[in-house]
């Protein structure tokens, strides 16, 4: 089983940043195979250029998909679960990670796939796809306030979609009172490892 982190946080001294490292642990524990894209120590462009919007949204399959979004490519087509590693930012993911679907999600790639022209080889189905991010709110709140749901919609349902066979959303929250529950959120990070470990061998 592989597995490809994609990360998104602008600083090493986050939460999201220890996040990160217990799930790095977790998987070398259960020797699971991971690859991690860090999307700013990448310095990852995350705006559509003019370029790549005459392709995207006008559908010009003879455009050139750029080296970077291919790189991305690349590893996708090499992982069986992909991990989205983020914090809640207005009640989404940063916009770093909003534009690495922009761009990564290439049209005849991850949509459109169906249409003639295409000349790219279409998104394999990822076995395993989880949306794991930190929120300041505790859960319940988001819950009530109808936020998680949004996300879930949006994160799940759209962006993971059916592009992924297994997929799921888990919200690390109440990080306003780290205290409180730092123990729990190690928990579902050590959980989430051993899922993944089941999934490898039931295949
Ligand atoms: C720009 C910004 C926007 C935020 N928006 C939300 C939000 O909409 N909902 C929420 O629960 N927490 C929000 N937070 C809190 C973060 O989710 C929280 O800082 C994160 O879970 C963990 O912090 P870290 O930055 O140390 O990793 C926001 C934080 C920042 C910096």
């Amino acid at each position: 089983m592989n597995v490809l982190i994609i990360y998104c946080h602008p600083s090493k001294a986050s939460y999201t940043y220890q996040i990160l490292e217990q799930l790095k642990e977790a998987l070398k524990i259960e020797n699971i195979n991971f690859q991690i894209s860090d999307l700013y120590e990448m310095n990852f462009q995350t705006e559509m250029s003019e370029q790549e919007y005459l392709r995207e949204g006008l559908l010009n399959f003879d455009l050139p998909i750029s080296a970077d979004v291919q790189k991305e490519h690349k590893k996708i087509e090499n992982a069986d679960c992909i991990i989205f590693l983020y914090p809640v930012w207005w009640s989404d993911c940063p916009a770093k990670l909003k534009g690495w679907f922009d761009r990564v999600y290439s049209v005849g790639y991850a949509y459109g796939c169906e249409k003639k022209e295409t000349k790219i080889k279409p998104m394999k189905t990822i076995k395993y796809g989880i949306s794991l991010c930190t929120a300041g709110h505790p859960n319940n709140f988001l819950s009530e306030i109808g936020i998680a749901e949004s996300m879930r919609n949006v994160m799940i349902d759209d962006r993971l979609g059916q592009r992924f066979h297994k997929k799921e959303m888990i919200i690390l929250g109440g990080t306003l009172d780290k205290n409180k529950v730092e123990k729990e959120h190690a928990e579902t990070v050590k959980n989430i490892a051993k899922q993944i470990k089941n999934i490898a061998c039931n295949n």
